[in-house]
């Protein structure tokens, strides 16, 4: 069942180009029938946990892009216990892979009451949020066994695009673009090795930085929750600019930075960040364009990753971060599937 593959994690992480397609090929059969455009709302309110939670971060940025709506994001179980200021003018966004976590069904529950229009994105088809929902996006990942969320995670980015561009008059080429993302992930997977090779040289280490700006700083987030679901290894992720404001204090030569830097609007803020890191006797791993020069020349390591137009780089700087978190697990011995502690969904508060 693991399809010849050590875990249901590494299975999953490559099953990603085919689910990613899936699950745009499902949103442009469907395209249509939602039942409203984000735009017509005062705002967007994304709601969701953990994984899920980064995926909305993400689509943020692309919802304010494209729909021109403000976008705010917030935890699932700080929502609920806030006194923001709900009505029938918010569309209110769920997000969660199984559609049971009962953080997220409850806030999004109690928006629907006081009138917004509840949207959300799931997985698991006939899921109580599913049902909860005045419209479902779904994601068409198949089932994830791994505890950790890896293919959950692109199909919900897939999903989110989708939705952000449908009311664009540049829909249908922004839609072409993302399907053919899916060979670059493919490119990405295909270089699987490469990246076991450069994860094994920091298994030893007990603390990490992620950093990341503008659609990286979601992907920072992810990398490092990855990291310590799996690995047990302390991980923080961080907005690159961030971090002279307080965590540039921990860099020393024993706590390798994760920097996710694809060649973007940010890519020169980064670089700089980089530089800090290194004054301070900091050691970069970074991912970057294949044929990025000037970062080969800065870090240690370099996750070198297929051009993308700037908007679709999530789709590929997760991918090595999931890696990354799979092989450090698995060469520590950890059971990668499930984790201690940890369960695939979470029904209570
Ligand atoms: C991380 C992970 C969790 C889930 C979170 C939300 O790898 O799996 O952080 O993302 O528990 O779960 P769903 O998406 O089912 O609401």
């Amino acid at each position: 069942e693991k399809g010849g593959f050590k875990h249901f994690m590494l299975k999953e992480i490559f099953e990603q180009p085919r689910t990613t397609a899936d699950t745009i090929k499902g949103f442009i059969s469907r395209e249509y029938t939602l039942p409203v455009s984000l735009n017509e709302f005062r705002r967007v309110l994304i709601t969701a946990c953990g994984t899920s939670y980064h995926a909305g971060l993400v689509a943020k940025y692309w919802i304010e892009k494209y729909a021109k709506v403000p976008v705010e994001v917030v935890y699932a179980s700080e929502l609920r216990y806030s006194d923001n200021p709900i009505n029938e003018k918010d569309l209110v966004l769920a997000i969660s892979q199984s559609g049971e976590t009962a953080d997220t069904r409850f806030s999004a529950l109690a928006a629907k009451e006081k009138g917004a229009f509840l949207v959300s994105v799931v997985n698991v088809v006939g899921s109580a949020l599913d049902r909860e929902s005045d419209y479902t996006l779904y994601t068409h990942a198949g089932p994830e066994i791994g505890v950790a969320a890896t293919k959950t995670f692109t199909a919900q980015l897939a999903a989110l695009y989708c939705l952000a561009v449908s009311q664009s008059p540049e829909r249908e080429q922004l839609m072409a673009k993302l399907l053919s993302v899916t060979s670059l992930m493919e490119e990405i997977l295909s270089r699987a090795e490469d990246i076991r090779k450069i994860a094994l040289s920091y298994s030893s280490a007990k603390n990490m930085l992620y950093l990341g700006r503008y659609l990286s700083y979601p992907i920072a987030l992810e990398g490092a929750l990855k990291l310590k679901e799996i690995s047990y290894i302390h991980a923080e992720g961080y907005p690159a600019g961030e971090m002279k404001h307080g965590p540039i204090a921990l860099i020393d030569e024993k706590m390798p930075v994760f920097v996710i830097a694809p060649r973007d609007r940010t890519y020169e803020k980064i670089l700089s960040n980089v530089e800090e890191v290194l004054a301070r006797k900091g050691n970069v791993i970074a991912i970057g364009f294949e044929g990025d020069e000037h970062l080969r020349q800065k870090a240690k390591d370099v996750i070198s990753i297929p051009h993308v137009e700037e908007d679709l780089s999530p789709f590929l700087t997760v991918i090595p971060t999931q890696l990354f978190a799979y092989y450090i697990a698995d060469f520590l011995g950890l059971d990668v599937d499930q984790p201690r502690n940890l369960a695939k969904t979470v029904t209570v508060e």
